[in-house]
């Protein structure tokens, strides 16, 4: 059976597009795949995070996959740090890739912003550890939003030099299934600037736990044009909020984006705004109560990260073996 690994960063504020881009993705993919879907809380510390919120994420980031319909006993949800093979096998990665390589990631770029100097070393081999993570399991498809595409991209480039340089055929070159009609969600401030959870402003993204009242809020508020909407894909040239909205229409009405003009083309955005709503409410109110009602027993989620933690360690156990045999490391 093929096999899955993904993964969401603890770091507050899990919203509509990590749902649409992953989560729901990652549910619907399970019984197809093994999957092992991780809450990556060594990625979370390249840039600070305070002890207490950290901690609180890592649990509602579990919360968040389980509510949204992951099963736990069929799959595997654990938090990264409790398996020490990733950072194991990241070290390992860090003398097989290149600084070039790591050098043109965009999202190191974007996350350093002007002042790289500054930024912490882990921040920089942020994509070795994600190979890792990857690697550890031998999964051969990660499943994630459009945003995550050249880390992808470097983990077949790592796979294949480690393949390469000690003749073996160990890594799979692993394959991204970017998915559905959301693979990018934009803010709904500004429709050219992706939805992210480190965005200061709450009304920019929707968030997995908000009730039906903050998500009718902020879609109401979000920016807009002053045109109605276009009556075809083409009118949307230019319109980035316009192709935003439709497009999150789209993906929760599990529906495409024509199909979503032809039905509300011509409409001005207060009366579609008000279908949005109703819609985003309908899908996301139900996950945002289990959330909470999860997060209410954090003892339960521990046992369930523990778990976890524990049937992944038993996967990547004999497969850092390998890798260590392979570098010619004597067995301790
Ligand atoms: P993270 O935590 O930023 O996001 C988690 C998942 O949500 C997707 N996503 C989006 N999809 C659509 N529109 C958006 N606006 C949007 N924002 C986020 C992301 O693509 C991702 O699938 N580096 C990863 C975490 C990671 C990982 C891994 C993923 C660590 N190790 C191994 C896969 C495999 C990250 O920061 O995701």
């Amino acid at each position: 059976m093929n096999r899955i690994f993904s993964g969401v960063q603890p770091t507050g504020n899990l919203h509509l597009g990590n749902y649409l881009g992953a989560i729901r993705n990652w549910v619907r993919l399970q019984g197809d795949f093994e999957c092992i879907f991780c809450v990556v809380d060594l990625h979370a510390i390249t840039q600070w995070q305070e002890p207490a919120a950290l901690r609180h994420s890592t649990r509602e980031v579990a919360a968040a996959m389980i509510a949204a319909g992951v099963d736990p006993r069929e799959n595997i949800i654990f938090h990264q740090s409790a398996n020490p093979s990733h950072a194991e096998l990241a070290w390992v990665l860090n003398c097989v890739a290149r600084m070039g390589w790591l050098n043109r990631m965009t999202q190191f770029k974007e996350k350093a912003g002007k002042n790289r100097e500054n930024a912490s070393v882990g921040l920089f081999a942020y994509p070795n550890l994600m190979a890792a993570d990857i690697l550890a399991y031998k999964a051969t498809h990660v499943p994630v939003g459009e945003d995550q595409k050249q880390h992808l991209e470097l983990t077949r480039d790592v796979a294949a030099k480690f393949n390469n340089d000690f003749g073996v055929d160990l890594f799979p070159l692993t394959e991204p299934l970017i998915l559905g009609t959301a693979t990018r969600v934009m803010s709904l401030r500004d429709g050219t600037k992706k939805m992210s959870k480190s965005d200061p402003s709450e009304y920019s993204r929707i968030a997995m736990a908000d009730g039906p009242d903050e998500i009718a809020k902020k879609i109401r508020k979000a920016k807009t044009d002053p045109e109605p909407l276009p009556e075809t894909a083409g009118g949307l040239e230019g319109r980035p909020e316009a192709a935003n909205l439709l497009g999150i229409h789209a993906a929760l009405a599990d529906s495409d984006l024509e199909s979503v003009i032809a039905e509300h083309g011509g409409r001005p955005f207060s009366d579609f705004k008000r279908d949005l709503s109703d819609l985003a409410v309908a899908t996301l109110g139900p996950i945002g109560d289990e959330m909470r009602r999860l997060m209410a027993d954090p003892a339960h989620i521990d046992a369930i990260l523990r778990d976890g933690a524990e049937r992944a360690r038993a996967i990547t156990r004999p497969i850092l073996e390998e890798v260590y045999d392979t570098i010619g490391f004597l067995r301790p």
